[in-house]
């Protein structure tokens, strides 16, 4: 049985300006210890993805799936139950997610103290304590008895972020999701923070979800890919192929924009346009494709299975939803 199962999710906004789809059908599963990867340009839906799934979205957001199980419990009727014991959130801006007025000691224990209640164990502060800097050395923090008795200003933005994974690691989740986690980092730290998230993935077989906008960051850490554009699958497949081989030419693009050291500088290919999805007929990317032709405005093409592969393109099968 896999971890998770999500059978057509589809999520609307109800703004003051109308409904803003944000999400339409995704289906997809996840094994345990497995990472899948979610890469798409900014409002692809990617967020939307992962607070659906962490029954963290906003009340007005109407949501709607098929199925959604995680550990075979339905989440649709009971998304709370599973929050902080089976799905933990790591946010792109960690400083927003750490309370600014608590020592990283007192949070890192609040988090120990909830797993403690769930379980109906008691808490002890000795062994709380052990555990933090246990923790702390998992994320490698070097110098975890210093930081736990400082405040959130006082670490970088890396140490903040490892942080993080320390609390979510305190809950001892099966399902980690990690939005943008390195997004605001320099590329070294962000290098040290991904080889940290590997790190403790493969030592808990702990599954992940990993959110980003960069395609070389997800090809470094991900097992599958998943392409969004306009809050839906254009492309899944695992990491190796969708790199060797794009199918869709949005992933092609996507792939084009990583910046490569044997490109000449200033050459660097990007999607032509701006990401936009309204009163687009048919396939949402055909006003950028490099390869649209007459087919693509004639309906939104169906993820055909090519190659043990998903894509959402009528080069390979010419049908339509
Ligand atoms: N709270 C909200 N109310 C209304 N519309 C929203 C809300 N949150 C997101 N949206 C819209 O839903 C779509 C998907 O947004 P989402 O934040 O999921 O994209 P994203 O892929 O995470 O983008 P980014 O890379 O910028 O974080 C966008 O069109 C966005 O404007
Ligand atoms: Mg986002």
């Amino acid at each position: 049985m896999a971890l998770l199962e999500v059978e057509n999710l589809s999520v609307e906004y109800n703004t003051k300006s109308g409904c803003v789809l944000a999400l339409r059908n995704v289906s997809f599963s996840l094994d345990e210890g497995e990472v899948l990867g979610i890469v798409g340009e900014s409002g692809s839906g990617k967020s939307t993805l992962a607070l659906a799934l962490s029954g963290l979205l906003e009340r007005s957001a109407v949501i709607k799936a098929h199925r959604m199980t995680f550990c075979g419990v339905d989440l649709l009727g009971n998304i709370e139950s599973v929050r902080g014991t089976g799905v933990f959130m790591v946010f792109q801006d960690p400083f927003s997610s750490l309370n600014p007025l608590m020592k990283i000691r007192q949070q890192l224990f609040e988090a120990i103290k909830v797993r403690c209640d769930r379980a109906k164990l008691s808490f002890n502060e000795d062994e709380a304590r052990k555990e933090a800097i246990e923790l702390l050395k998992e994320v490698r923090i070097t110098d975890p008895e210093d930081v736990l008795e400082r405040y959130p200003h006082q670490l970088s933005g890396g140490q903040t972020q490892r942080v993080m994974i320390a609390m979510a690691l305190a809950e001892k989740p099966k399902l980690l999701i990690a939005d943008e986690p390195t997004t605001a980092l320099d590329v070294i730290t962000q290098a040290q923070v991904l080889s940290v998230f590997k790190n403790v993935v493969n030592r808990r077989h702990m599954s992940m979800i990993f959110i980003t906008h960069d395609l070389a960051v997800a090809s470094q850490i991900c097992d599958r890919i998943m392409v969004l554009y306009g809050g839906m699958v254009q492309e899944m497949g695992s990491t190796s192929e969708v790199l060797k081989d794009p199918k869709h030419p949005y992933t092609l693009g996507l792939i084009g924009s990583i910046p490569n050291k044997s490109k000449e500088e200033g050459e660097l290919s990007s999607i032509k346009g701006y990401y936009t999805t309204t009163g687009i007929r048919g396939c949402l990317f055909s006003p950028r494709c490099p390869f649209v032709r007459e087919g693509c405005t004639k309906g939104v093409p169906r993820l055909n299975a090519v190659d043990g592969r998903l894509v959402r393109c009528i080069n390979y099968g010419e049908q339509y939803e």
